[in-house]
């Protein structure tokens, strides 16, 4: 019921509402996580060229035995790719890695290179309309079912609505108890963009927060399962990731309501996270060195 349960895009294909995400699963570890999920029930994977995973994803895929068209593929164009011609070759590359000749859904991984993310106002609205292009290419060729962004603010969307042909599908953005991007979320369901929510555990930093405990003992659920249906329940898809194979296997058990009530006193929590030794990754706050 969960794993099958599919939102739409504006293109009309179907997403499942529920993803597996496999950021730092090494390449060599990462298709025995993939064929766990997928045996389990997960039907959505969530890899992307900076992870250095999507050789042992398209491995844990094939392992699965499942046919192509009952599960979803979605990587991402490196943040660093700024031109046509590199993010051209990369989705080729991404392909032959992954061992597909289509995937369902390509994202522009980040509208800064990571090394200016938190450290420059240059929001790179050239070369996101160059990389977009590719993927233009790409969908109209059937390499891509659907194209969209990650990490986009209202300004790099813009971008892209005025200028381009296609309107992106998809935008992925950091979303978790204590960080609810809500206007950012409603400007994306006002122009037919689905919201992706990634590290909906706060990177698993979140888990220990006291008001979260409480509020799992009174639905019978860990906090994890609290915190991916916390992210559920906004509508938006949800990408937990997890390697334990206990923790995969409880993530997908959310088949729980939280009330109204409750939803609205966790859309209200704004602590700040300490992301702790994670807090140097840029889509957490820090700067690349160099
Ligand atoms: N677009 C972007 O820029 C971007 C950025 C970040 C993430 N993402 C995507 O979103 C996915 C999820 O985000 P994330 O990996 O940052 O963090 P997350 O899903 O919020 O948290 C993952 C952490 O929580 C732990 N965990 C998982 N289930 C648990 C459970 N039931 N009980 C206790 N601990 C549990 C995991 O441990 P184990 O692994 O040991 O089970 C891992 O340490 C990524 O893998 C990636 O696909 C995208």
């Amino acid at each position: 019921m969960i794993y099958n349960k599919t939102l739409s895009l504006s293109n009309g294909q179907n997403i499942p509402q529920m993803g597996f995400g496999t950021w730092l699963i090494p390449n060599d570890r990462v298709d025995i996580a993939v064929k766990n999920a997928l045996t389990i029930g997960y039907r959505h994977i969530d890899t992307a060229q900076s992870y250095g995973n999507e050789e042992g994803v398209g491995k844990g895929l094939k392992a699965s035995g499942l046919a192509r068209g009952d599960v979803y593929v979605t990587t991402k164009v490196r943040a660093e790719y700024k031109n046509e011609k590199e993010a051209a070759d990369s989705i080729e590359v991404s392909l032959q890695r992954l061992g597909l000749d289509y995937v369902d859904l390509l994202l522009i991984h980040s509208p800064q290179p990571w090394k200016y993310v938190n450290q420059s106002d240059n929001r790179f609205k050239e070369g996101n309309l160059a990389a977009w292009a590719a993927m233009e290419k790409a969908y109209k060729a059937g390499k891509v079912k659907a194209i969209g962004v990650s990490n986009f603010e209202i300004e790099d969307i813009e971008n892209l609505i005025t200028h381009a042909e296609i309107a992106p599908m998809v935008n992925q953005l950091l979303v978790h108890v204590s960080q609810t991007p809500i206007d950012l979320i409603d400007y994306c369901k006002q122009h037919q963009i689905l919201v992706e929510g990634y590290s909906p555990m706060g990177h698993g930093r979140i888990l220990a927060n006291a008001v979260l405990q409480e509020l799992a003992k009174k639905y019978k659920v860990s906090v994890a399962q609290l915190c991916i249906r916390y992210v559920w329940q906004l509508g938006l898809v949800v990408l937990p990731k997890a390697e334990n194979p206990s923790h995969i296997e409880e993530n997908g058990r959310i088949d729980f309501m939280i009330s109204d009530a409750d939803m609205d006193k966790l859309k209200a929590i704004h602590q700040p996270v300490d992301y702790g030794e994670d807090s140097h990754w840029p889509v957490y706050g820090g700067k690349v060195q160099g």
